[in-house]
Formats: C-alpha cells, structure tokens, sequence
C-alpha cells in the first residue's frame, strides 16, 4: 500500500507513523500534517522528530491547514501535553519541512500517481483532506480508500458528550469527507477504546531495548494517564495506531456499512457521528464503520513493527 499520512501529532499519531514506518507492506509517500491535538508548529515539528526517531530523515514532511475550514481551532494540550509529544526528550529535527503546502501535495500526488494507488490516512482533524477535494474535485475517484479515526457513536463523545476530538475539531471538514463518495473505514471511539495499553503491553515496548521501545514507553505512560483518571482505566486508548493496522492486517476489526452523518449546525451535538448501524434510515452506506477488535492480535503486531525500528 502507497499511503499518505494526514496527521496531528500526538503520542497515539507517533505510534502509528511508526508502526507506518516498521512496516514493509506499507509505503508512505508523504506525511501531511494539521493542527489539532496542537498547533500546526507543533504537528509539523513532531512529525520531523517521529521520522527521525525512526531512522527515516528521508520521509517528506509538508506543513497544512493552521485552523479549521470554518470554526476556531480546538487543540488537546490537556491530553498530549504543551508539545503534544510530551513524555520523551525527542530531539530537535534536523530534517528539513517541504516547502510544498500539504494540500497541494496531496492534490498532485493523486493527480499525477496512478488513478487507486494510494490510500489516505487520516489520524487528525480532516481540514487538509477537505480543502483537498474542495479544490480539486477529480482526486475523489482515484482515491483508493480513506481510512481514519474519527467519530463515535454507541461509546459516545470524548471532547464532549456526543463527539469525538477529530471530528468536532471540524465538522465541516468531516462533512465533506463523508459526502466525498471515496470508500471510506472509519475507526471511531466504538473500536479505539478496545485498544486499551496496559502496564504489562508498555513493559513489552519498552523491553524490546531500542531507543524506538524506550521512546514509544515514555510516550504511552505520559499519554494513558489523561484516560486513567478520566475513565478510571488502567491504561490509554492508541487511537489512531487503529488505522495503520487495519492497512496491515484487516482481520484483527469487525464492522459494517453503514450511513454516517456528521451534525455541524446544533452546538449541542456539533461534531457528532450519527451511525444508522441498524440501517433505519434510507441513507447511502458511505462507510464501513468498524466496532470491535482482537486487541491481543493488535497489540502483538505493534510490539513485533516497532521491533524492527
Ligand atoms: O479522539 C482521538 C483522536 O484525537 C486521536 O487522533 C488523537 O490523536 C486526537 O487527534
Ligand atoms: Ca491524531
């Protein structure tokens, strides 16, 4: 798989750029990145430092939307720290930022790319992905798939009771997306909150003795604590790491076509993904809506990529 990874970095955004990085199936074309867990500074110079951290100064970094198409941007310092990628002393990059805007490389790599040969991957607020079919309308068919993190319908909202942080970040971006006609698989908060990290799943990362190992531990530690005192749980939910394993092993998820719509005018629900899994509704199924995991399977693929970082 040809993949560009669309991404708000953030530990759990790390975990899947390396996991992206430690996979020979996978071929990332370009990271591309946007605000949202922080600023696009942030997003940007996290992105450098987690290509670094993985051997791979060659990886092309482009810097995307600073805020969302319409609303203020909304950023999770709280949850991923000041740097949004506190918990290890990463240092600072040395590989250069591409000049290039993130959106017009996504519109001329799938322009000039063969037509179905690449496949977005969306870890963040979806602003660069809808600015992208917005200005140029012919990337939608031949986009092979979209797969993100986003959305949540039976779990519920994690920013506020009825959305998820990507989507409610922006809503219309999402809107567009869902609307896009592209094939889309969706990870919401239904299936992200089985990927839980334990004490004994970071010891494991943490003891395959690289720098990548000790880095990913001290990420994960800093980063699950935000979701222990919240949910009381005993570890973090690694999001976005959700969709990179989908691209490697589908089988680990379970899940359905169905209709999903996004709310962007009730502020009560801004954000919200509505998801007809029953199919009450006549609507088009535009998403394959995953909800359950074999996390033990999930969790054993990422620990033996990251090995061979
Ligand atoms: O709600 C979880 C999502 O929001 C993840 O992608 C996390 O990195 C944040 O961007
Ligand atoms: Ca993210």
């Amino acid at each position: 798989r040809r993949i560009i990874i669309d991404t708000d970095p953030g530990q759990d955004d790390a975990v899947a750029i390396l996991l992206a990085l430690g996979s020979a199936e996978i071929e990332v074309a370009g990271i591309t990145c946007v605000a949202g867990n922080v600023s696009l500074k942030l997003t940007e110079n996290n992105a450098r430092k987690i290509c670094e951290l993985a051997g791979r100064p060659d990886i092309r970094v482009f810097a995307g939307a600073i805020r969302p198409l319409t609303r203020q941007l909304v950023t999770a310092e709280e949850v991923h720290g000041q740097t949004g990628l506190d918990g290890p002393q990463l240092p600072e990059p040395i590989m250069k930022l591409q000049d290039r805007y993130a959106v017009d490389f996504i519109v001329e790599t799938l322009m000039g790319e063969e037509s179905g040969s690449i496949t977005l991957c969306a870890l963040g607020p979806l602003t660069n992905l809808a600015l992208a079919l917005i200005r140029e309308p012919r990337t939608a068919p031949r986009i092979r798939e979209i797969v993100l993190m986003g959305g949540g319908f039976f779990e519920g909202g994690n920013i506020t009771p009825a959305a998820e942080f990507n989507i409610y970040v922006d809503p219309h971006a999402a809107d567009v997306v869902l609307k896009s006609g592209v094939p889309i698989v969706m990870m919401p908060l239904d299936v992200t909150h089985k990927a839980m990290t334990t004490a004994k799943r970071t010891a494991e990362i943490r003891n395959l003795g690289t720098s990548v190992g000790r880095a990913v531990a001290d990420m994960l530690e800093f980063y699950e604590r935000f979701d222990e005192e919240k949910y009381g749980s005993d570890g973090g939910p690694l999001h976005d790491p959700c969709v990179i394993a989908y691209l490697l092993k589908p089988e680990l998820f379970r899940g359905r076509n169905c209709n999903v719509v996004v709310e962007t005018a009730s502020e009560l629900t801004m954000g919200m993904t509505v998801i007809d899994w029953w199919g009450v509704t006549k609507r088009p199924k535009n998403a394959t809506v995953m909800r359950d995991i074999d996390h033990d399977g999930f969790f054993a693929l990422l620990t033996e990529r990251l090995a061979r970082l």
